[in-house]
This record gives C-alpha cells, sequence and structure tokens, in this order.
C-alpha cells in the first residue's frame, strides 16, 4: 500500500484500523485479496470487491488497488496478479471488471492497455 503512495499510518491506533480493515477482508464473502509471493515474501498484491449493480443480472468486480513492490516492477508480475484476477472474475460469473487509475499514473495506463483494458469512463470525486 506505501508503495502506492497511500498514507501510512500516523499511530498505533491507525495501525489498528487498518489491520481489521484487512481482516473484514477475509472474513467479507463480497471481498478478497489476492497476492503475489517470492521468496516467501509478498511482492504484489490486488484487492476485489465485487459490486451488486441495479442494473445487471451480473456481478462487477472492481479492484481498488493494486501494487507490485517497486524494485519487481515490469517482470511480469503484475500482469500474472492480473490474469488471475480475470480467471476469477469468470469464475464467480462477473459482467467485467472495473478499475479506477489516476490521471497521473501514465505508466499504469500502458500497463492496463497492454493487459487487454480500455479507458471506458472519467472518474469524479469530491473529497468531503
Ligand atoms: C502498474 C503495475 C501494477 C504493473 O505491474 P508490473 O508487474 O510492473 O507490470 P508487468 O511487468 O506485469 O507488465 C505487464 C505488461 O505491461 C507493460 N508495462 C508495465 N509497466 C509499463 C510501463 N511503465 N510502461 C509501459 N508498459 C508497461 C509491460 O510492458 C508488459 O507488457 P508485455 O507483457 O507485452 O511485456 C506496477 O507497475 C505498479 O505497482 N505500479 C505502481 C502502483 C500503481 O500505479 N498501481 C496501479 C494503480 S491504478
Amino acid at each position: 500500500m506505501y508503495d502506492l503512495d497511500r498514507p501510512r499510518p500516523l499511530n498505533d491506533d491507525q495501525v489498528k484500523i487498518f489491520k481489521t480493515k484487512i481482516s473484514d477482508y477475509f472474513l467479507d464473502s463480497q471481498k478478497n485479496i489476492i497476492v503475489a509471493q517470492q521468496d516467501k515474501k509478498i511482492v504484489g498484491v490486488a484487492s476485489i470487491i465485487y459490486l451488486q449493480r441495479l442494473n445487471r443480472v451480473k456481478t462487477e468486480m472492481y479492484i481498488p488497488e493494486l501494487i507490485v513492490t517497486e524494485k519487481l516492477r515490469c517482470s511480469g508480475i503484475g500482469k500474472r496478479l492480473m490474469q488471475y484476477c480475470m480467471e476469477l472474475a469468470k469464475k464467480k460469473n462477473c459482467y467485467r471488471i472495473r478499475l479506477e487509475s489516476g490521471n497521473s499514473r501514465k505508466e499504469s495506463h500502458k500497463f492496463y492497455k497492454s493487459i487487454g483494458f480500455e479507458q471506458s469512463a472519467q472518474f469524479f470525486s469530491k473529497y468531503v
């Protein structure tokens, strides 16, 4: 998560909150965490949320986080993680996979295009 510029916990209370979020993910049938391991170390992570859409019979696979550890990027790990997600999406009978990528992440956009994803929407947000 830190590799993805996610904020680090500022204190022990926040560490607890993040740990709880991860264990909740494992307990929730509508969520998955996929990891890539090398020499027993986690070197890549994809998180998944299955979203029920009111206008679709099938579920949507949403990937909020995808990160490969910096020194191992461009060695095929991200592609393998996403291939696994694609297989899982078929098994779970999802109609599509969706994810967001900030405008500044130009390199990631090339990655997504190289594995067959297309830019199909604009993303609007407002901090509250
Ligand atoms: C984006 C990210 C997950 C890609 O994972 P990766 O392991 O580095 O990518 P891979 O090595 O599996 O690359 C797969 C394909 O994408 C292409 N690709 C990957 N990074 C690329 C880049 N920076 N520029 C151009 N193409 C790229 C590769 O050429 C490769 O194509 P090929 O199979 O034809 O050779 C990884 O770079 C990362 O963690 N980046 C920082 C976090 C991030 O931006 N996450 C996405 C948030 S939206």
